[in-house]
């Protein structure tokens, strides 16, 4: 297994290009399957999760080319029929988000048999949500042996759905579903990430027709067919945030080229109060720091516009180092604080009680031989190598390669001392 190390003390200069956002990206692709026409993504990440992704679909009977285009990476997918409508536990354990082609195999061939995905690093992330939406339109729904079997042999017809939570995949899961059921589908406590914007604004360009993305309450009149389309994914929000933080810790300064600052206000608001200095540019973003040590500050993950969970590891590491005590609260997933005890091996000053985390700032951080516990904890570590003396090493980088494309390269270029020891 690849492991990265980091040797702490470089400070960060350069330009960073932001990928296409993954968990756009991954919906997207899903969204190929309900269309017999080609869908052409550009600006895609190419990261392990889509790879995973791409390996589905193809069994789902999806023709998936990877290939070089005049603005970057792109894929072209095309599903000219589905040839199995069964998604096998293997790929799904995978990747949960693959849970999500489930909504599109019913709506095109009325019958579908997808594995459960299973629990997870950070909590048992249930989708009890998931499917009482597509039940809600219609779907009968078993569950045999780890898997769901689905059937809606009259196609499915719009309803009311009202989420009582807020969550990303199932708000998704009921917006790829219900673009081809009969009639209209209202959507209320839907979650109003960027993703959904982006989701909307692809399945739009496919022909179907949604109001309210981003919003809470979400129209949603079902066509009788989509069409292919080409569309450009969305800058991931989280990779950009990510880097922010990397110049914050390292200090130096940083441009994020194709950042979307709106679609990360929580975040930034909190850098400036902790002192770095942040310039907000038409596309992207330019994250300072000059030497001095930044102040303590507070955050509370929350959906949508809130603070990220996937930008709490993160930003813990970032706290370990600043002046004063900072309180970080996860809200979104039960446990998701398990980058706390690897921060501690590397001399940060962290206690946990539940949903919280007590952060007491430390003069300095000491390199150590660290664990990558899920995709954000183990960049929070990167991050943490950055400034601390010696070297890091941490272990486990699969997680890292889920996310974050080309990460030590990205890095690197900036003058981060961070490279890839091959096993
Ligand atoms: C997505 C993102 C993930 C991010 C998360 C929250 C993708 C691929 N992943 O995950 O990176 O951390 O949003 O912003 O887009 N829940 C239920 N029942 C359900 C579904 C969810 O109780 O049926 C709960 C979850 O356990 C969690 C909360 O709802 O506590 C929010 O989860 P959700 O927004 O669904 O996250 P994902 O879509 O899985």
């Amino acid at each position: 297994m690849d492991r990265i190390a980091i040797t702490g003390g470089a400070p960060l200069h350069g330009d960073i290009a932001i990928s296409g956002a993954k968990n756009s990206a991954i919906k997207l692709m899903v969204a190929s399957l309900l269309t017999d026409e080609p869908l052409r993504l550009t600006q895609m990440p190419r990261l392990a999760d889509t790879r995973f992704l791409g390996a589905l679909l193809r069994r789902l009977g999806a023709e998936v080319e990877e290939r070089e285009g005049p603005s970057g990476p792109e894929t072209l997918l095309q599903t000219r029929e589905i040839v199995s409508a069964f998604a096998p536990y293997e790929l799904v354990r995978q990747m949960r988000a693959s849970f999500n082609v489930l909504g599109p195999l019913l709506a095109r061939t009325g019958h579908a048999k997808v594995s459960l995905p299973g629990g997870c690093e950070i909590g048992a992330r249930p989708v009890d949500l998931h499917l009482a939406a597509l039940r809600a339109l219609g779907a009968h729904i078993d569950l045999h042996e780890g898997y769901i079997y689905a059937q809606a042999p009259r196609g499915l017809k719009g309803a009311r759905i009202a989420f009582p939570i807020s969550s990303v995949g199932a708000t998704e899961h009921a917006m790829l579903a219900a673009v081809l059921a009969e009639g209209v589908t209202d959507i209320t406590g839907a979650a109003c990430e960027p993703e959904i914007v982006d989701l909307a604004a692809c399945l739009a360009a496919m022909g179907a027709q949604i109001e309210g993305a981003g919003t809470e309450h979400m129209t949603i009149r079902g066509v009788s067919r989509l069409a292919g389309a080409e569309y450009a994914v969305a800058p991931d929000r989280i990779e950009a945030g990510t880097y922010a933080m990397a110049a914050a810790m390292a200090g130096g300064e940083v441009r994020l080229t194709g950042a979307r600052a709106g679609d990360m206000e929580a975040l930034l608001a909190k850098l400036e109060e902790a002192g770095v200095g942040v310039e907000r540019l038409n596309d992207g973003l330019i994250i300072r720091r000059n030497g001095a040590r930044l102040a303590a500050v507070d955050i509370e993950t929350s959906p949508f516009p809130g603070f990220p969970t996937d930008l709490q590891a993160q930003f813990m590491a970032l706290m370990s180092l600043a002046e004063g005590e900072s309180v970080v609260r996860e809200t979104v997933f039960e446990n998701r604080f398990m980058h706390a005890p690897e921060l501690r091996r590397m001399g940060a000053d962290i206690s946990v009680s539940g949903r919280e985390a007590r952060v007491r700032g430390v003069e300095r951080l000491e390199g150590a031989p660290v664990m990558a516990t899920d995709l954000r904890a183990s960049v929070g570590l990167v991050i943490a190598g950055l400034a601390a003396r010696g070297e890091t090493v941490v272990d486990r980088v699969y997680h890292l390669d889920r996310g974050f494309e080309r990460l030590e390269e990205k890095l690197s270029a900036c003058g981060a001392k961070v490279r890839r020891l091959k096993d």
